[in-house]
């Protein structure tokens, strides 16, 4: 079967850019992008490429080329649904904040919602497929909702988890080590499959479109981001063990990422790791090997988590110890609060961690991020606290000391210590001679991504301190 028309339940993270890639590489293919939220619906079709509510490198021009040729952004999800022929899900799986599993599952009501919302328009065949990242068989429970419908329909389901990494999400798509597409081994499952290899065939070779069973497509996504932030927490484990014994990280990684069996990638220390896909993967494999009881196999992933989290608050604990003991009054100097370079995503950005931590002593926070506004940070903060259960006014009252510059000078003068939470590359190049003479002496810098030089910066007489250099 040909696909000629896809429908995106999500215009997120995952959803616009994908789908944006798709219909730019299949013009024969009309895609709509649907979603609940008009004003993020409103972004995507905003005339000023600038207003798109994702920001990736690339995407623009991508945006530019297929919008009103065959991408499209709606909020009429139901006529988009009815005239597909494949619907992609890809709503937000956020881990759950209540009830069973609170702060370990993954909260699918967002998944069911479309399962059922699709199940109810439907009035002819479709294939389904999971482009959110879910537990391993999840499938299984849209296969059951989607077959209640009652209208005679056949739906077809496949998994086909996203790989993508924020801020470099075009590239990812265009040139994807692999796709992975899980699906029925039944002759129906093995229709659907081929008609969406064929969809990434516009584009990408054979070698790099992978086929497998459902249950393995959705584990592999689990997989995959398990090991991925295994690396991390491994490296930031020894990074507290390089600062005990006068090694130097970034040259102990270096020396064991050039075995050819371990490899370079994912081995730069930091101030602990975030992003939407994580901790909440991990949490989730953590609940899903709990539940098919096999504790000793939970325990092991979540140690990655809780080195994570230690890494944050060691991270904090050594700026308050470092200031004589306490940051109370002090303004200390945010540099970045994405959860990493070349996005304004901050979803569990170690920023909010580690400025949290320091509100608590009471410091005072002024941060610059080249891509994240001020409203966003003070959600962000606002959100951690009320998951905490800290009152209305006491929040009113912590981010009267949360400040946000448009410039990072600003941000800056008269600090009494820098801390480098997101390795923008703009920061290397910072006057940073200037940047001393406006500072409160000591003048204190906490590198949390080891990106400034710390010679050079020792050199102007800067306190400096990087994650895991003895
Ligand atoms: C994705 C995946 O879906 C998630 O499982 C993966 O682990 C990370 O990335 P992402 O695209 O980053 O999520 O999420 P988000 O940017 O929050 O986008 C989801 C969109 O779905 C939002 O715009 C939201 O408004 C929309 N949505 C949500 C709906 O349209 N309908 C709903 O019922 C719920
Ligand atoms: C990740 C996966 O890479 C991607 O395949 C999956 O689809 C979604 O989750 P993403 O969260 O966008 O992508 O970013 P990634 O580049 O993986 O970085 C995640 C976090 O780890 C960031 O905070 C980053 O700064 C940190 N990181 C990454 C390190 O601290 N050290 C490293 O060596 C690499």
């Amino acid at each position: 079967m040909k696909v000629k028309n896809i429908c995106c339940l999500g215009a997120g993270y995952v959803g616009g850019p994908t789908m944006s890639v798709i219909a730019l590489k299949c013009p024969d293919i009309k895609v709509t992008v649907v979603d609940l939220n008009e004003a993020r619906i409103a972004g995507w079709n905003d005339k000023n490429l600038d207003n798109l509510p994702v920001y990736e490198p690339g995407l623009a021009e991508v945006v530019a080329e297929a919008r009103g040729r065959n991408l499209f952004f709606s909020t009429d999800v139901d006529t988009a649904i009815d005239a597909a022929d494949m619907i992609f899900i890809a709503v937000n799986t956020p881990t759950k904040t209540y009830g069973e599993g609170k702060g370990m599952a993954a909260d699918l009501k967002f998944v069911e919602l479309c399962a059922r919302q699709i199940a109810r328009v439907a009035t002819n065949d479709k294939i389904i497929v999971e482009k959110s990242t879910l537990p391993v068989r999840t499938a299984e429970t849209l296969q059951t909702i989607l077959d209640s419908s009652g209208n005679g329909v056949n739906f077809e389901v496949l998994s086909n988890p996203e790989f993508l990494a924020e801020g470099t999400a075009i590239d990812d798509l265009f040139k994807a080590d692999r796709v992975l597409i899980g699906g029925n081994q039944t002759p129906s499952g093995k229709v659907a499959i081929q008609a969406l290899v064929d969809v990434y065939s516009n584009w990408l070779s054979p070698q790099q479109i992978l086929t497998t069973n459902v249950w393995s497509s959705e584990l592999s996504k689990l997989t995959a981001n398990a090991f991925l932030a295994q690396r991390i927490s491994s490296i930031n484990a020894m990074s507290a063990l390089c600062e005990a014994t006068e090694a130097d990280v970034d040259e102990v990684a270096y020396a064991v990422g050039t075995d050819s069996r371990i490899g370079p990638k994912f081995l730069k220390a930091s101030v602990g790791f975030g992003g939407s896909c994580f901790q909440k993967d991990i949490l989730n494999l953590v609940y899903l090997c709990r539940f098919f009881n096999l504790p000793e196999v939970a325990d092991y992933w979540e140690q990655v988590i809780k080195l994570n989290d230690y890494q944050k608050h060691r991270f904090a604990k050594s700026i308050i110890t470092t200031l004589f003991n306490t940051v109370s009054g002090k303004k200390i100097a945010f540099l970045g609060w994405a959860f990493k370079k070349d996005t304004n995503d901050t979803r569990e950005s170690a920023a909010i961690y580690v400025a949290d931590h320091l509100l608590e002593d009471d410091a005072n926070i002024h941060v610059y991020d080249p891509k994240v506004s001020a409203s966003k940070i003070k959600a962000d903060l606002s959100y951690l606290w009320e998951l905490n259960g800290v009152t209305e006014a006491r929040i009113a009252q912590k981010l009267t000391q949360v400040f946000v510059h448009t410039e990072a000078e600003d941000a800056l003068k008269d600090s009494h210590a820098v801390a480098v939470l997101t390795e923008w590359d703009e920061f290397k190049s910072y006057d940073w001679q200037t940047i001393y003479q406006n500072m409160y002496k000591p003048a204190f810098v906490f590198d949390g991504r080891n990106i400034l030089d710390s010679n050079e910066l020792s050199d102007i007489g800067f306190q400096f301190n990087g994650i895991g250099k003895g």
